[in-house]
């Protein structure tokens, strides 16, 4: 048997162990998969004991990606552009080498609907870590342009830098920049058990893209209102299933099932009560 585990503080509500385990049991191989509450500044301690229990795969969530990424024993190159680890494996010789499958697999779920991110124009809401992860995998992937629109400016230009060539931040009329982009994507947690939009509406067009991370609920005000005026629209789970599946590619050398991933997400979410009076 071997054990896969996710650290982070909290943990409970992570559909990390429904995804994997359905994936797992799907393939039908020897894996488990377990969640520790971690305090924050323990992530130390935590992968000595990854090593000391043989845990063969480490899933790491908020708030210790940083930490991780200071003392695993190498990281691969999108985990070490972002300074930021959500995935950890252990190589044949026993070292621990973190990886970063965010913002890959963000662009891994658009490219499973078609789209090609080589060339187009991307707008990017919101300067937190999930915008930055995007940013640096846009950039990688051959995006054209990438516009950082964010509440605090300072921020975002803290995003901007991990690709300063293809991103910049926008200006004041964030209108015109999302109007002039082929992809929006709301990484912000506007519309998070909210029916509050992240945008002007108004700036929606029938041509644009529109992706929004965020998951509860599923069909958030802001993919309504992209719907509303014929936009092709993609849900947060996206991002969510491919990083899961690409960390189990690493761990395990073979690509899961994403469709049962996403049905254990849905039916996951399914089961949680949406705060939304409306
Ligand atoms: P994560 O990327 O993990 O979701 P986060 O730090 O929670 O990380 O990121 C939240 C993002 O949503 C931030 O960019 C935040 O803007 P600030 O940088 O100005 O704080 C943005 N955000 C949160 N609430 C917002 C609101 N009501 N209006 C606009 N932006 C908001």
């Amino acid at each position: 048997m071997n054990v896969a585990a996710l650290i982070g503080s909290p943990v409970g509500h992570s559909l990390s162990p429904a995804i994997h385990r359905a994936a797992f049991d799907a393939a039908g191989v020897d894996w488990s998969y377990v969640s520790f509450d971690v305090q924050p500044g323990r992530a130390d301690a935590a992968l000595d004991a990854m090593r000391t229990l043989g845990i063969a795969g480490l899933s790491v969530t908020t708030p210790h990606k940083e930490q991780v990424a200071d003392c695993v024993d190498g990281l691969a190159q999108a985990a070490a552009a972002l300074r930021s680890v959500n995935t950890v494996v252990v190589e044949n010789d026993g070292r621990l080498v973190g990886h970063s499958t965010d913002g890959h697999g963000f662009i891994a779920s658009l490219e499973a609907e078609g789209i090609s991110i080589c060339g187009i124009h991307v707008a990017v809401l919101g300067a937190g870590p999930a915008a930055r992860s995007i940013v640096s995998a846009l950039d990688r992937a051959g995006a054209g342009s990438i516009v950082v629109i964010n509440r605090t400016p300072s921020k975002g230009e803290n995003v901007v830098a991990v690709a300063p060539i293809t991103a910049r931040a926008g200006g004041p009329d964030a209108t015109g920049d999302l109007v002039k982009a082929d992809l929006i994507v709301n990484a912000t947690s506007v519309g998070f058990d909210t029916d509050e939009l992240p945008l002007d509406p108004a700036a929606l067009r029938l041509e644009h893209l529109v992706a929004d991370l965020v998951y509860h609920p599923l069909d958030t005000a802001l993919l309504r209102a992209a719907r509303n005026v014929g936009a092709r629209t993609f849900d947060g789970l996206g991002m969510l299933v491919y990083q899961a599946a690409l960390q189990q590619h690493l761990w395990l050398g073979q690509m899961p099932d994403v469709g049962v991933m996403r049905a254990a997400a849905e039916s996951e979410l399914a089961r949680r009560p949406t705060t939304i009076d409306s």
